[in-house]
């Protein structure tokens, strides 16, 4: 079948095999199949790059609900099933005014990947609210609970991209959430813009939610209408040494400061300054308003997106000196 409808940036690809599974036992029976030994996993399909068909079994995440966990006073924490759609979960929470996902509104992808590369907007990442999540082991079929600190958290980074990559489906989240005393995340220059547009002055989370929701929507891609998997590439970070020399010649360049030692530096600006925003080759494309997305205008094929995102490398270690790699996962 086509995996096409399945992933974001909307490649034409194909797998030989493929399964939905919709409980725990489904996946274990799955993972069982000892006709087909190789197994691929594909949940919302929303931070991958497919370059060429699956020849493994195809293994559709669909686990679905959400439930209260454990309540307190003024907190609560809830158990999400991985194939819940992430921005409905924070639509959800809204509704039942849960603060913590706010900030996260509208990422495209399901629950159950968001810890892989722990997402991360507008000053929050996932993190700050995450409890645990519970992982089937691919080979033992026995589910194993990851606490916060296990999971080794870092910027778009975590175990399950590094040390247990590959050997685990994560099935659910736990979330600890707000019930009263929301603590508000407007330090993002662009959410406190959009508030004052609208003459906020003591936001809710639903307000902040709103702002996250238009600058996303101004800035962009919709999936739907364009296939991209939001940022293709990480923002560099470079020691001070190297950031001092890159600022002194682009005294004009944004940039973060992670820590006194270490500064993050847009890869959307150093892309834009090698001529690349907006352009197009055949349909491979950068997004005309944020650089760091690589659009599929129609039929891109995963090799052109990628032949692409090897150019903008390129050109921005010629340009900058310095190096810039992908977020998105690159299936080969
Ligand atoms: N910029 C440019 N040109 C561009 C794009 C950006 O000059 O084409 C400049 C902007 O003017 C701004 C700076 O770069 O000064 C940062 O831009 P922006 O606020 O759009 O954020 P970003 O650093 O490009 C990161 C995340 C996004 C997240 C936003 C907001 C990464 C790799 N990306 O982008 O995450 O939404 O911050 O928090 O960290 C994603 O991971 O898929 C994603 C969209």
């Amino acid at each position: 079948i086509s995996l096409k409808s399945y992933n974001t940036f909307g490649i034409e690809a194909k797998a030989k095999f493929f399964l939905e599974v919709n409980s725990l036992l489904q996946l274990q029976k799955a993972l069982q199949l000892s006709a087909y030994p190789e197994k691929f996993v594909i949940s919302g399909g929303s931070n991958m790059l497919l370059t060429k068909d699956i020849d493994a079994l195809v293994l559709h995440i669909n686990l679905k609900g959400i439930s209260v966990f454990e309540e307190e006073q003024e907190a609560v924490v809830i158990k999400v099933m991985a194939g819940e759609n992430w921005h409905q979960l924070v639509l959800w929470s809204l509704e039942q005014d849960y603060g913590g996902l706010e900030n996260l509104s509208l990422i495209p992808g399901n629950t159950g990947t968001a810890p892989i590369q722990n997402i991360g907007a507008y000053g929050t990442e996932l993190k700050d609210i995450f409890v645990s999540c519970e992982a089937m082991d691919i080979r033992t079929q026995e589910l194993k609970e990851f606490k916060k600190e296990d999971c080794k958290f870092g910027y778009r980074e975590s175990i399950f991209k590094k040390e247990v990559k590959g050997q685990f489906i994560i099935t659910s989240v736990k979330l600890k959430l707000t019930k009263s005393n929301h603590k508000l995340n407007t330090l993002y220059g662009a959410i406190e813009d959009e508030l004052s547009k609208h003459n906020i002055i003591h936001p809710t989370i639903k307000d902040i939610s709103n702002a996250v929701v238009a600058i996303r929507k101004s800035k962009l891609p919709d999936p739907q209408e364009i296939g991209n998997s939001g940022s293709f590439f990480k923002n560099p970070v470079v020691s001070k040494k190297t950031f001092e020399a890159f600022s002194k010649k682009n005294p004009d360049a944004p940039f973060y400061a992670v820590d006194n030692k270490t500064f993050k530096i847009p890869a959307g600006w150093l892309i834009e300054q090698c001529g690349f925003k907006g352009k197009r080759f055949g349909d491979a494309g950068v997004h005309e308003k944020q650089a760091l997305v690589l659009v599929n205008h129609g039929n891109a094929t995963g090799e052109e997106i990628l032949d692409l995102a090897y150019e903008i490398k390129k050109a921005v270690l010629d340009k900058f000196n310095i190096s810039i790699v992908p977020e998105v996962n690159i299936i080969k």
